[in-house]
């Protein structure tokens, strides 16, 4: 979101109204659940408005509920086209008046259409640093890679799978017992830091896109001279 579009937010008294979120899931919800314990924190600048699911057994439905957030069922399943499916999702999402919509391990394909309609309004995270490992199975593929660092990435959605401004990533060591579950742990608990941060930084109206690619304001960046590094270069002789 731009910043002169989040200054339209301003309340009367000049304070930034707090964003209002849509979280869409598919599955057991753990990033929405940490998303639910940021906005329990009285300075979180979102909260979040309506959880969508387009599976009824999604466990993380039981987690809005707990937290008093509207839930919404919209089966994939139920509409002879994708289009028809998208279309009714984007009339839930207006109708609750959403600000940014976050998708959090939900696993249907969103067309061009509803992406476009609802682009920098729109986030994902994603099990893998982009653009390395877009799509499924991103641990199983980093570790069959061999690859030394792993991790998790919040983007804008465009209208290719995995594809999209990157707003933040996190970043851990591939240990050589790695697993894909024990990687997926690990990468997981990322996800759970970094999208909340994310959000915070985008409901703050520190994020832009510009030319295709996300300019942060007054966030430190990672500090210049450290390092992820692994293996742990040895202390010299
Ligand atoms: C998360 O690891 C998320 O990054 C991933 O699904 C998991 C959902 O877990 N998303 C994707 O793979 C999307 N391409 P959660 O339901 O416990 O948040």
């Amino acid at each position: 979101m731009g910043k002169r579009e989040n200054d339209s937010k301003r309340g009367r008294n000049g304070s930034e109204a707090q964003l209002k979120l849509a979280v869409l899931i598919s599955g057991s919800g753990t990033n929405l659940q940490a998303l639910i314990d940021a906005c329990a924190e009285p300075d979180y600048p979102a909260r979040i408005s309506l959880v969508i699911s387009n599976k009824d057994d999604a466990a993380g439905l039981a987690r809005a509920e707990q937290a008093d957030i509207r839930t919404q069922v919209i089966r994939h399943t139920d509409f002879a086209s994708r289009s028809a499916f998208d279309q009714a999702l984007s009339e839930a999402l207006a109708a609750a008046d959403i600000d940014l919509i976050c998708l959090a391990g939900f696993m249907r394909v969103l067309g061009a259409p509803f992406v476009d309609h609802w682009q920098d309004r729109l986030i994902n995270i994603h099990p893998a640093l982009l653009p390395a490992f877009k799509g499924l199975h991103t641990h199983k593929r980093a570790l069959e890679a061999g690859v030394r660092i792993a991790g998790c990435t919040v983007h804008y959605v465009r209208a290719d799978v995995d594809v999209g401004p990157i707003i933040a990533q996190a970043a851990v060591s591939v240990l050589p017992e790695d697993t894909e579950a024990s990687l997926a742990k690990r990468v997981l608990k990322q996800e759970h830091r970094l999208y909340p941060m994310a959000v915070a930084l985008i409901a703050q109206g520190q994020v832009a896109v510009v030319d295709g690619r996300v300019r942060i304001a007054g966030a430190e960046s990672g500090a210049t001279e450290a390092a992820l590094i692994n293996p742990l270069p040895s202390p010299t002789k």
